[in-house]
């Protein structure tokens, strides 16, 4: 069992680009996402670069011993506010999903106190990401027709 102060966040910098890239562009990681394809480095630091500056996105990297071990988003969109999550490839299976999730919502939490819910949209056959969400305490929300399915955490719960 790992204790979850063994896992800390930091906010993602320039510095992060080409980690971020790398996990991105790994297997699991695309084949998880809408669009499967390879993601071209000009494209990522694009994006990456403008989120960095968009008041509207969090994204914070997990470190464990010093070491990057995953990446955690926030973003707010259409008024709510969606996490997305990795565990990079070397780090898989030690069982430091959950509470890198879990230190990160409570870290979202005490930024956005009045922030009543979570979003999380995950693929229908993303049958590990279903279960871990939904051990954390979200809940099914609804499946769309591209094949992601929906789920709620509410925030304000045990405040
Ligand atoms: C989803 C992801 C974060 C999980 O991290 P992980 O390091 O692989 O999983 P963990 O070691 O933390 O295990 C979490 C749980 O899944 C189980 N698990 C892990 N790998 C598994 C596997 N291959 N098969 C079945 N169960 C598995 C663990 O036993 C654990 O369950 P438990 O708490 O009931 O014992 C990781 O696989 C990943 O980065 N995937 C790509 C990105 C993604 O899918 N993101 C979600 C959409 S936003």
């Amino acid at each position: 069992m790992i204790h979850r102060n063994f896992l800390d966040l930091k906010n993602a910098n320039k510095k992060d680009s080409k980690l971020l890239f790398d996990w991105s562009n790994d297997k699991l990681a695309r084949n998880n996402s809408l669009s499967n394809k390879k993601i071209l480095i000009n494209d990522h630091n694009k994006w990456f670069n403008s989120e960095l500056l968009n008041k509207n996105s969090y994204i914070w990297i997990c470190i464990i011993n010093n070491n990057p071990c995953g990446l955690i988003r926030f973003k707010k969109k259409n008024n709510r506010y969606t996490l997305s999550y990795l565990i990079s490839p070397a780090y898989r299976g030690n069982n430091y999903s959950k509470p890198m999730i879990q230190l990160a919502i409570n870290k979202f939490k005490s930024h956005k106190p009045r922030v009543k819910n979570i979003y999380a949209q995950v693929l229908t056959n993303n049958n590990l990401s279903i279960k871990i969400l939904k051990s954390l305490g979200f809940k099914f929300k609804s499946i769309s027709k591209n094949g992601l399915v929906h789920l709620l955490y509410f925030a304000l719960k045990n405040k």
